[in-house]
């Protein structure tokens, strides 16, 4: 899988790293779907018994190495890619050196799986990076998929060529047997989009965004309290207390393009982005409202907000996937403009599987209106 393309950088981190690394531009780490594990001899029944014994991994603390079909308590681990996960215990950690374009905006994507009814979280870091805390907890206590796993998104500026990136559970569970289960570790380089005098708003068509793997149909989570500066989604802050969902149309009904977002989370799920507008101007925001195609029934709202203005979008839908458009006309009234939107109501598929859905958002454009209207001279 090691594909160098021909641009002078790639062909000479190849050069460099022939065997060992080349970086990682759109698909999983290296082993990152864990289908390489130990020797026998280095383990005892799942548990890793040498630090280096996953090949391209490290470990620390208690970390499983599952094959699907495991039965756990009640639970049967079903792994999402290929046949192995690894199931990390109490402040275990699994970590990676990764080959990468320094100075380049990254997106991580990975599958986690929760194994106990109590609060899991993930503590996903990169190492030397010049940020002091560039470290994120993605909370697991709230369930997105029906069938217990979810892709999460991370995002982070490469600040080294090579970065070691570690998945750490900072949990403490009586029950040891608890501990979230990791599947398929993937990476993004993201490219940042510009706006432009057709639309005023970075990526409004979602287009760019983290990794989506092609045989997980749940999405991937963009996780909340997102500033632009991590964010894996070029642009757009996540600033609500829960995820939105990042969707493409290999597996969801998508109003434009190949992605769009879901806001999953209800009144708590919302995204929004920062634009420099001049107080007075008059502006128009259009966007595309509907639903994913994934039995999400019923009156679905988005609301938005832009300087002056707000408006109130429903959506009725069938499940089936389908998409209305809506228009704000605002007045800037300062030299930065919060766009922000968010869904109206709490929804869930109609599956009774317990899975939150909610109305999708794609497609959204800013420009801006001259008022009055001028002639234009040659
Ligand atoms: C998360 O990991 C980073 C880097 O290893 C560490 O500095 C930070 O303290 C951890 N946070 C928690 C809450 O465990
Ligand atoms: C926002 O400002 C515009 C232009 O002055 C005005 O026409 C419009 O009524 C205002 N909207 C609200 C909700 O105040």
């Amino acid at each position: 899988m090691k594909v160098c393309k021909a641009t002078v950088v790639l062909v000479l981190l190849c050069a460099i790293s022939h065997t060992a690394f080349s970086a990682v531009r759109n698909g999983l780490l290296p082993n990152g779907n864990f289908e390489y594990g130990p020797k026998p001899s280095e383990m005892k029944g799942t548990l890793v018994l040498n630090r280096k014994a996953i090949p391209n991994w490290e470990i620390s603390g208690e970390v499983e190495y599952i094959k699907s079909g495991h039965t756990q308590g009640d639970m049967l681990l079903v792994v999402p890619e290929g046949a192995f996960a690894v199931r990390l215990g109490n402040e275990a950690s699994i970590k990676q050196k990764v080959r990468m374009i320094k100075d380049g905006f990254y997106s991580l994507t990975f599958s986690a799986a929760r194994t106990c009814a109590q609060e899991e979280k993930l503590n996903v870091s990169v190492s030397r990076s010049l940020e002091p805390n560039d470290w994120g907890i993605l909370p697991m206590q709230t369930m997105y998929s029906s069938n217990g796993w979810d892709s999460y998104s991370y995002g982070f500026k490469a600040d080294a060529s090579q970065i070691e990136i570690i998945i750490h559970n900072p949990g403490v569970e009586e029950d040891p047997a608890c501990g979230p289960v990791i599947d398929s570790v993937a990476l993004k380089l993201l490219s940042l989009p510009k706006r432009t005098r057709a639309n005023l708003l970075k990526n409004g068509n979602f287009e760019e965004g983290p990794y989506v793997f092609p045989n997980a149909p749940w999405g991937v989570l963009i996780p909340p309290h997102i500033d632009d500066a991590h964010s894996p989604l070029p642009g757009w802050i996540i600033d609500s207390l829960k995820a939105v969902k990042y969707i493409d149309s290999d597996h969801f009904h998508v109003p434009e393009g190949k992605r769009a977002i879901e806001l999953v989370g209800g009144k708590e799920s919302s995204i929004a982005q920062i634009v420099r507008t001049e107080p007075g101007k008059e502006y128009v925001l259009t966007f595309a409202v509907g639903d994913a195609k994934n039995s999400c029934v019923g009156s679905l709202g988005i609301e938005a907000f832009a300087g002056n203005g707000t408006t109130k979008v429903v959506y009725v839908s069938t499940g089936s996937g389908g998409f209305k458009r809506a228009k704000l006309r605002f007045k800037a009234t300062q030299w930065r403009t919060r766009v922000m939107f968010f869904s109206t109501f709490y929804t869930m598929t109609s599956d009774n599987s317990g899975t939150l859905c909610g109305p999708t958002l794609d497609d959204v454009k800013l420009i801006s209106v001259r008022t009055p209207p001028r002639t234009r001279r040659a």
